[in-house]
């Protein structure tokens, strides 16, 4: 039940007051060491403590996959996690996808095939279907559609996400072999 009074924001954080807890994890490469409450979820931790605000907070239930990110590999919902289950972590989020100022592949065929509208779930999309690459480089429609099926989407419909994701893995498939 949401704690806050009647103009408050209900996805606003509420520090625990808990005492302080050490937290170091590497985030999109970068290590980081901070003191943190040890009631904050993951996702608040990005957000309130680091100022990432790429990774988007929809649902906070684990319904929407806004909050996607990529933790030790896996896609996981940053609001299900607390910050301290991410000790010693790498967690790669979307600000980590570009490099040097230059947008990813995956990044660029979201745009060239219009998967987003809005850009909110945007994010979460593009995390999972990151994950999905890595681990498949070559997936068929149906394992995108199964990788983004927890990412919800309410302004594109799903075709040209998924369009998009099967044309950076041809393109990423591409330039790895033109190394
Ligand atoms: S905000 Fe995490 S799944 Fe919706
Ligand atoms: S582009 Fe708006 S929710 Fe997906």
């Amino acid at each position: 039940m949401c704690e806050h009074d009647a103009k408050a924001n209900c996805f606003e954080y509420i520090d625990s007051q808990m005492p302080r807890v050490p937290l170091d994890l590497v985030v999109n490469g970068e290590r980081v060491h901070e003191m943190i409450d040890p009631a904050m979820t993951l996702l608040d931790f990005l957000r309130v403590t680091l100022k990432l605000f790429g990774t988007k907070e929809g649902c906070r239930e684990g319904e929407c996959g806004a909050c996607t990110l990529i933790m030790n590999g896996r896609p996981v919902t940053s609001c299900l996690i607390l910050a301290v289950e991410a000790q010693g972590a790498e967690i790669l989020t979307v600000e980590g996808l570009s490099k040097d100022g230059e947008l990813s592949i995956l990044q660029e065929e979201f745009i060239r095939e219009d998967g987003l509208q809005c850009g909110f779930c945007t994010p979460g999309m593009l995390m999972s279907a990151r994950a999905l690459l890595d681990r498949n480089p070559n997936p068929t429609a149906d394992e995108v559609k199964e990788a983004i099926a927890g990412n919800l989407c309410r302004c594109t419909g799903y075709k040209s996400i998924i369009d998009a994701i099967l044309s950076a893995a041809k393109r990423e498939r591409e330039a790895l072999r033109n190394g």
